[in-house]
């Protein structure tokens, strides 16, 4: 016990769901506590979205700032309309093709959501999960549920329940640990406010998937031009974020020269007596034989990175190392969220 809550740790099989588990955390959510559930993207902290002092208990767990507002999770396709005052036909068209999903939409909000969930916004982020155990969640307890990611303000998303143990233990009532998460990085965020679609946060929907659904998309110019002072149109997308408590630098360039100048600044930095990591992946870690190297996934297969992205950041953490080295990925499809992460966790970028 830490902080005065005791939290409950309970573990469910997402496919031979134990609902005695989910009633017991249907009732704590219904009454005003806190629930860390997974989702198909990471692990998030939920309460009942419609509980002004539940929701602030959120905000209070994680050490988030107040003008950050978070993500209200459905169970059925019909809340939407009870909590968008606008639902255009393009929001629509994507809920029917990546709902349920990894796809959150910002639309007009209704009064039932008050302005702590949105920041005091006029909208609202929504999503329908994919995950069993995030829905059975939200149906038992019979209230849209807000959750952003379970983890300490900043710090990586947690992507399986001992990274949530590590951040929220004696901060939350119940973790339902129901393994790893899928995809590994937080929802893609789309506001549907505009004329055309704009992501504010890439994820596992990405622009492709959603100009082959409507034509267009684009992204909020701070996403492509991180470097400039341009303001995020999503609050959260301002604030330090993903990061280790290790310096991360990212590489950028051909591959192989990569490979040679991670190889040469951690000879540098073991030199200097600071303890190195790289992250590597299938297709360079037997560049690094030898040294400190975390192999997070294939190249070719992004999912495969997307998923160990945020454990291989934790993971190092764990190792006591000071300066984790990471090679880029390619920017397309889903490399752009990966690319997104990274750019936010590393505290300086390579390019060779
Ligand atoms: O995958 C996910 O989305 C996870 C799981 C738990 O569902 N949740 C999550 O929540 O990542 P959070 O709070 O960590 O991120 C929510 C993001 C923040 O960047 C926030 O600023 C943005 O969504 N957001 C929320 N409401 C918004 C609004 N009305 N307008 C613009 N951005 C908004
Ligand atoms: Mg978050």
């Amino acid at each position: 016990m830490e902080n005065g809550i005791i939290t409950k740790i309970v573990k469910v099989d997402p496919e031979n769901i134990d609902y005695n588990i989910i009633k017991e955390a249907a009732d704590i959510i219904n009454r005003g506590g806190l629930v860390v559930f997974p989702t198909e993207t990471v692990y998030g902290i939920g309460a009942d979205a419609l509980n002004d002092a539940a929701v602030d208990k959120i905000f209070k767990a994680k050490g988030r700032p107040q003008d950050n507002p978070l993500i209200v999770h459905i169970a059925e396709l019909d809340e939407l309309y009870c909590l968008a005052s606008e639902v255009p036909k393009k929001a629509e068209l994507l809920a029917e093709r990546f709902w349920p999903g990894p796809l959150t939409m910002i639309l007009y909000k209704r009064k039932i959501l008050s302005d702590k969930i949105t920041a005091g916004l006029n909208t609202a982020a929504i999503r329908l999960p994919v995950n069993k155990i995030a829905l059975a969640l939200i149906r038992e307890s019979k209230k849209p549920i807000a959750a952003p990611s379970a983890n300490t303000s900043g710090s990586p998303s947690p992507t399986e329940a001992s990274h949530v143990i590590e951040d929220l233990m004696g901060k939350v009532d119940m973790i339902i640990d129901g393994g790893s998460t899928y995809i590994g990085l937080e929802s893609t965020v789309v506001d549907m406010t505009g004329d055309i679609p704009m992501i504010l946060r890439p994820g596992g929907v990405t622009l492709e998937d959603i100009i082959s659904v409507l034509g267009e998309c684009t992204y909020d110019p701070s996403i492509i031009k991180s470097e400039e002072a341009i303001i995020p149109k999503s609050p959260g997308q301002k604030y330090r974020h993903y990061s280790p408590k290790a310096k991360v630098i990212l590489y950028k360039g051909h591959i192989e020269k990569v490979a040679e100048k991670i190889n040469e600044d951690y000879d540098k930095l073991t030199l200097k007596g600071l303890k190195a990591g790289i992250m590597s992946t299938v297709q360079t870690r037997e560049l690094y034989k030898g040294k400190v190297n975390i192999c997070i996934g294939d190249r070719t297969k992004l999912l495969t990175i997307s998923s160990n992205l945020f454990k291989g950041l934790r993971d190092f953490d764990h190792m006591g190392i000071d300066v984790i080295l990471a090679e880029a990925v390619d920017e397309k499809g889903l490399g752009k969220a990966i690319m997104n992460r990274l750019g936010k966790s590393a505290g300086e970028i390579i390019e060779v």
